[in-house]
């Protein structure tokens, strides 16, 4: 699908059990030696019967007894929780997302409410709303505290252009306020640990595994937060688990059902949905489109890599064909990881730049309140309720006075690890599309055609 990799001589010993079309090596088995290997992901959603793949394997060649049993699985991060904890209290920084709410839960439920608090950190890169939300939702019950740290982030990040770096200097900074409040309440004086939603996909995709160290960089995995781990001061119950099984661990334990369903937002926020460009840059004609010098991010192979976006120069009336041939189009134009094609725009695109721009206030507010206004149609549609996520991107691609574009990136997806970009019912887009060019700042609108691989959910 997007992988490189190719085996051409299996080893001794080793027979060819499957090709492909683009794969002469697809799996192969050593059966004296009982070894067997897959040239593709059978665990994410994308394979057809990789599920299956996976039991055959499980049951039928290692003879595994199924003694596993779902039901008892809050019963087991219950007895985990108590045994990490021992006598001490745990203490959670939750953001109002699905994980860190269900973590907060199940601790709440295994020590009582005497033994867990928490604290929202309101980093001001939050949605519109958010604050407020969080409010209503926990702050009532006395559990959780909301700490403004918005300044902070903002003047640490006010420079910085480049979005490893913003990753990196959220990271800390959540660390840097983490470590404060952590003082100021006195949680390390031996009776508190810390408690983290991290989920099964956050540590793959992080460099949970050997070969995956630069797919994604998270700030449940920072160095500061690291050390804690170190010393065994965290617990994280979600860990084995992918988000639809954090759903259903949710449901279990009676969480409303409008937080289960909310769309997953990820830590670092707005920030890395704002990208931003060194210098002014014309767009430059290629033979499929136009390439736009913004650095996006992808994952072809398991590297995470960062390359300028190919746009399209008009909306196609079948969007899902164009979705099929995006992929195409990013396999055949090396250095390219992600399609976007242009709903509207004030100019055509080829007479369009990126401008050089940074993470000001300004345009973060001008992020919110495109992501608003997209929540609310998308919302008011139903149309969330059809997709997994839905990412609007800020893009400095413009002309004149409106220097940035927007880019919508509805995606269906299972767990995150992979996923399909959406089509969206015309009117809709027409409806968003209208409204977004009403805000003078905005240039243009852009679709997402790429689907996860070879792109990722986010941009960054
Ligand atoms: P990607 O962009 O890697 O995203 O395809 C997969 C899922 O992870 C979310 N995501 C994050 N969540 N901190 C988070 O809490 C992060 O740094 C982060 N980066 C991506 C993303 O929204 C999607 O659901």
């Amino acid at each position: 699908m997007s992988h490189r990799d190719v085996v051409s001589i299996p080893p001794a010993g080793f027979r060819v059990l499957a090709t492909t079309s683009t794969c002469e090596t697809g799996a192969i088995e050593d059966p004296v030696r009982r070894l067997y290997g897959v040239q593709f992901h059978p665990e994410v959603v994308h394979t057809a019967d990789g599920v299956r793949i996976l039991e055959n394997f499980v049951f039928g060649i290692c003879h595994c007894a199924k003694d596993w049993d779902a039901s008892q699985r809050i019963a087991l991060i219950h007895d985990e929780i108590c045994r990490r904890a021992g006598e001490r209290k745990i203490f959670f920084f939750v953001s109002g997302g699905v994980d860190s709410t269900v973590a907060f839960s199940l601790c709440l439920d295994a020590l009582g409410s005497e033994r867990v608090r928490g604290v929202y950190v309101d980093t001001g890169l939050m949605r519109e709303g958010e604050t407020d939300y969080i409010r209503q939702t926990f702050a009532g019950f006395g559990l959780i505290r909301i700490e403004d740290c918005a300044e902070e982030f903002l003047s640490a990040l006010e420079h910085v252009r480049d979005p490893e770096v913003k990753r990196h200097i959220i990271g800390e900074q959540f660390v840097k306020i983490q470590e404060r409040i952590i003082e100021e309440r006195g949680l390390l004086d031996g009776r508190w640990i810390l408690g983290q939603g991290t989920i099964y996909p956050d540590t793959i995709e992080s460099g949970g595994t050997a070969r995956a160290s630069t797919i994604k960089t998270h700030h449940n995995r920072v160095p500061g937060i690291q050390k804690l781990m170190d010393a065994g001061l965290i617990v994280e119950p979600l860990a084995d688990f992918y988000k639809d099984e954090v759903r259903a661990i949710g449901r279990e334990l009676g969480i409303a059902p409008q937080l289960l369903e909310r769309h997953p937002f990820p830590g670092p926020g707005l920030a890395i949905r704002c990208l931003c460009a060194e210098a002014d840059h014309p767009v430059t004609r290629v033979p499929d489109g136009y390439l736009v010098p913004v650095r996006s991010v992808g994952v072809q192979g398991d590297a995470r890599s960062y390359a300028p976006v190919l746009a399209i120069d008009a909306f196609p009336s079948e969007a899902s064909k164009l979705q099929d041939e995006a992929t195409e189009l990013v396999n055949r134009s090396a250095g390219v990881n992600r399609v976007i094609a242009r709903v509207t725009s004030r100019e055509a695109l080829g007479h369009q730049h990126v401008f050089a721009s940074t993470l000001t206030h300004g345009r973060i507010a001008l992020l919110r309140e495109a992501d608003a206004l997209v929540r609310e149609l998308s919302h008011d549609s139903g149309f969330d309720k059809e997709v997994w996520q839905f990412p609007v991107i800020l893009i400095p691609l413009g002309c004149g006075e409106s220097r940035d574009s927007v880019v919508l990136r509805p995606i269906q997806s299972v767990d995150g690890m992979t996923a399909d970009s959406v089509t969206m019912p015309d009117e809709l887009l027409h409806a968003m599309a209208a409204r977004l060019m009403a805000i003078p700042e905005i240039a243009g609108v852009y679709y997402d055609l790429t689907h996860k691989p070879p792109g990722t959910i986010e941009w960054e």
